[in-house]
């Protein structure tokens, strides 16, 4: 009988990963399904606060059951690490996928220049936190090392994935196949240590 975690996201594309990773000796459920629970302001300056944050938000509605969180985002080196804990955000009011790579090509426009469009070194990084019962129990963190190109390219994934092309690739996140992503990227490398410890757990 598989095990119940909350995964404290509304994010549906993070939770079909985070499934294809845990197997199935884990029963994912999300956030999608208790619209009533507030969103949690992710007030923290690095990832691990943000991801801790919403564990522990979600672990004090989910008494007796185990709650894992993630904070992730995009940081560019020419843009002195940015979008980092505002990718979700980024443009502004109303942000989205779309408005948030945009906003992404008008920024190394206004920093780069001219050749914004070269292939700018960049990084996902990942950061996870797993709570019980209000406590916070494990951390653990992913990071996958790319450059951002532009003009966007493919359809799979979310986010940034249409202009992240991973190191040692030609291809977008979004043009790769979800099971190459999730060998390849931040999240998988965080939740592999994360399901490592859960295995653990659930054995
Ligand atoms: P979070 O939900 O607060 O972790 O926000 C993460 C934001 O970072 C997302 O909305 C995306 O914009 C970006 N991001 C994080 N992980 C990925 C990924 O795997 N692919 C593309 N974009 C990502």
């Amino acid at each position: 009988m598989p095990q119940k975690i909350l995964l404290a996201t509304r994010n549906a594309h993070k939770t079909l990963e985070v499934r294809a990773i845990l197997g199935s000796g884990w029963n994912v459920v999300d956030l999608l399904g208790r619209p009533n629970l507030p969103e949690v302001d992710e007030t923290g300056l690095t990832f691990a606060d943000n991801a801790a944050l919403k564990a522990l938000a979600g672990s004090k509605n989910f008494p007796g059951g185990w709650v894992l969180a993630d904070d992730s985002g995009l940081e560019v080196d020419a843009l002195g690490g940015a979008p980092g804990v505002r990718s979700a955000r980024y443009s502004g009011p109303g942000a989205d996928d779309e408005s948030n790579r945009q906003f992404l090509a008008r920024e190394l426009q206004r920093v780069v220049g001219p050749t914004y469009a070269q292939p700018q070194t960049a990084r996902f990084r990942c950061a996870i936190a797993i709570a019980w019962d209000g406590e916070m129990a494990k951390q653990f963190d992913g990071t996958v090392e790319g450059t951002v190109v532009h003009p966007a390219r493919g359809e799979g994934g979310f986010g940034y994935d249409p202009v992240f092309v991973p190191a040692g690739y030609r291809e977008t996140f979004a043009e790769l196949p979800a099971e190459v992503k999730n060998t390849l990227s931040h999240r998988g490398e965080a939740m592999r240590k994360a399901a490592e410890f859960l295995r653990k757990i659930a054995a």
